[in-house]
This record gives structure tokens, sequence and C-alpha cells, in this order.
């Protein structure tokens, strides 16, 4: 049996601190599909297709793109809950990626996932203590006594009464129940917590009490989020660095106040004028760069640039040939060929909206 872990703050200094937590190179995950006819090869969803990233400890990646990007298939792998067709996940000194067994499960306690439903991912039937308490029994931490104390510390940590650990989840509301799931989530201490869309099922009003209560568990903790949403207004004030995906692959990365002052890649500039509330984005509606249709399959994906069927500044070379993500200015990451440096900066061919 382990010991159960002090949930005090980190002590590390700084500088220990600020190394990569988790770094993913080159993850690809296909899902291979039965064709309907009989003597057809089957087909693959190349759900991820070839994405690079790191986390430094202590601070926050956002994860942005449509439905159907990769976002949360991407997630489910960095947490070794969906199968890795090629790549490398590393976390700290572990290569996360190639652990099997016993040792995947002792991982686990490393790494937690908060999703987007509250409701769904709670059992009715289960008093809310016991849901938080039952990672703790899982991985066997700590005696009993000490998980039934952990609980109520935890349940005091995310803003709910001990006392309210006899509940149902119906009888909290939708940010009180996102509040277990973060209580759970935390109950072994982790390093890494994925959230996957956490606020996006909740009301606005809501939305900004669960994004400082994450914001303060990272800095009283030391956490480290991969931080998942479709919203580039909700990322925009939480995320140290953010990655845009589209089809499968990254298309941008960029530390935070880097990409919003200046988005480069033609779908980061799309997706920021459609937000009211980000610097130089749409003021009207009329400002906002409509993209025509919808993103093509992640089956037989187009081999050139995967955003050139919708890309406003598309040219012909572009249908030929998949860009590289290249490395535009200092961390600055684009994968487009269209990207220059004028007058030794970046240029975005396409450019944001006047607001
Ligand atoms: N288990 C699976 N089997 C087949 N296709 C899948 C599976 N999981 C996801 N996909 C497909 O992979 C693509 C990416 O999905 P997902 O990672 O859920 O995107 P996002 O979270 O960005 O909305 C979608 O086209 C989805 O239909
Ligand atoms: S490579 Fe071409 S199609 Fe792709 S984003 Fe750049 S300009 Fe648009
Ligand atoms: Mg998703």
């Amino acid at each position: 049996m382990t010991t159960m872990a002090k949930p005090a703050l980190h002590t590390e200094p700084i500088a220990a601190a600020s190394g990569k937590l988790l770094s993913v190179s080159d993850l690809h995950v296909h899902f291979p599909r039965n064709k309907s006819g009989w003597f057809q090869a089957p087909e693959v969803v190349r759900a991820v297709d070839g994405v690079t990233f790191d986390i430094a400890r202590g601070t926050t990646l956002a994860v942005v793109g449509e439905s159907g990007s990769g976002k949360t298939t991407t997630a489910l792998a960095v947490m070794r809950l969906s199968p890795i067709t090629a790549g490398h996940i590393q976390l700290g000194d572990t290569n996360l990626g190639a652990l099997e067994g016993e040792a995947l499960r002792k991982a686990r306690a490393r790494l937690q996932i908060i999703f987007q439903d509250p409701f769904s991912s709670l059992n009715p039937r289960e008093r809310a203590g016991a849901t938080v308490r039952a990672p703790l029994d899982l991985m066997q931490v700590g005696t009993p006594a000490q998980r039934i104390e952990r609980v109520a510390e935890l349940f005091n940590a995310v803003g709910l009464r001990p006392e309210q650990q006899h509940l149902f989840p119906h009888q909290f509301s939708g940010g009180q129940r996102q509040r277990i799931n973060i209580a759970r989530a935390l109950a072994t201490n982790p390093e890494l917590v994925v959230c996957d869309e956490p606020v996006s099922a909740l009301d606005i009003a809501i939305r900004a009490q669960i994004l400082n209560l994450l914001a303060r568990l990272q800095r009283e903790l030391g956490l480290t989020y991969l931080f998942i949403s479709h919203d580039m207004a909700v990322v925009e004030h939480i995320c140290d660095d953010i990655a845009v995906m589209y089809l499968g692959q990254i298309v941008e990365r960029a530390p935070r106040k880097a990409f919003f002052a200046s988005p480069l890649h033609p779908y980061s500039v799309a997706l920021m004028s459609a937000v009211p509330t980000v610097h130089g984005g749409r003021k009207h509606a009329a400002q906002r760069i409509k993209l025509s249709g919808d993103p093509p399959s992640p089956i037989n994906p187009p081999a050139g640039c995967r955003f050139a069927g919708r890309c406003p500044v598309a040219e012909p070379a572009c249908v030929s040939e998949l860009p590289p993500l290249r490395e535009i200015a200092s961390d600055h990451w684009v994968r487009c060929r269209r990207v220059d440096l004028v007058d030794g900066r970046p240029h975005a061919p396409l450019a944001m909206p006047a607001a």
C-alpha cells in the first residue's frame, strides 16, 4: 500500500519546476473501419495525424479546434485510454506510451481527465463523497481513515462543503457537479490534468467560476493542464501556450501573447474573427470571416494543405503539397506555405478584419 501523498502546496524551486512535464511527438491515432463491400479494403479514420507538442510543468497548453478535429482523441491517447497508432508520449522521465500492465496502472495516478458533461460523468446512484473517494480506493492510497480525511479536504479545495459528500448528483447544480468531477480528478494528486471542454456544457455565468477554480488549483498545487476547447474566448485568459488543430493536425502553435497579438494561420485568423471578446476580433457579425463548407473527412484527407478547400487565400500549390509545421518566429510554429517574414516579422496572408 502506498502512503498517502500530502495535498500540501508544491514547494519545488521555480527552476526545477520549469521543465517539460509532457512531450508528445508525432502522435498518430488511426481507427480502421470496415467498409460495407465484401472485398473492399477497410477505411482508416486518421483522427490524429502527426501531432507534436510539449507542456512545461505548472503551465497550461490549450488545444483549440472545431468539432471533429481530433482534440478528444489526442486527450484520450495522452491518458492511454485510446490506442496509439504511432508516436511517442513522455511524462517526465516516463515513456508513457510504452507502459503496460501494472506499470501503466501505477502511472495512471499521475494523470487525470475532466470531461465536458458534468452530468453523464457522474454515477446518479453514487453519493458525491463515494465518487471522489473511488480513485483513492482503486489506487489503494493511504489508510481508510486517511481517505475519509482526504475526501473532506478535496471538497473544501473545490469550494464544496464536506457535508455535501452525502448528497447524490441530482442534488447539485451543473457547476457543483463539475466541482465534484474536479475533486475526483485531484484525489490521487495528479501532475497532469486533461480538461476536455470542462466548461462547454455550463451556463455562461458559471463558466468563469469553474475557470477561476481551475486557475487557483493550478497555482496552489502546481498542476499542469492540457486544456481542450472549441472556443477561443474560453482559452484566451487561461492558457500559457496554444495549439490550433485542424483535421487531425496542429496548424499553429505559439505562446499565448504572440498568438493573440498576431495569429498567422488563415484558419486561426478565421477562428479569432468569430470571437467578439478577443482584441482585434469582430465587433460586428459582418466582420466575421465566414469559412465555406465543413472540414473534409478524416478518412482519406486531402493530400496537400488540409485547409485548402476552405482557405480564402489558397493558391494552386496549396492543394498538392502538405506544408510542414515551421518555426517562423521564436517558438511560433505555423503550417502554411504563405506565412512569410516581412521586415523580419511574420506576416499573415489573411488579415484580421478591422473591428
Ligand atoms: N473510436 C473511434 N472510431 C472511429 N472514429 C473515431 C473514433 N473516435 C473518434 N473518431 C473520429 O475521429 C475524428 C476526431 O474526433 P474527436 O477526437 O472526438 O474530435 P474533437 O474532440 O476535436 O471533436 C472524428 O472524425 C471522429 O468521428
Ligand atoms: S497553405 Fe495555402 S491553403 Fe493552406 S492555409 Fe496556407 S494559404 Fe491556405
Ligand atoms: Mg471532443
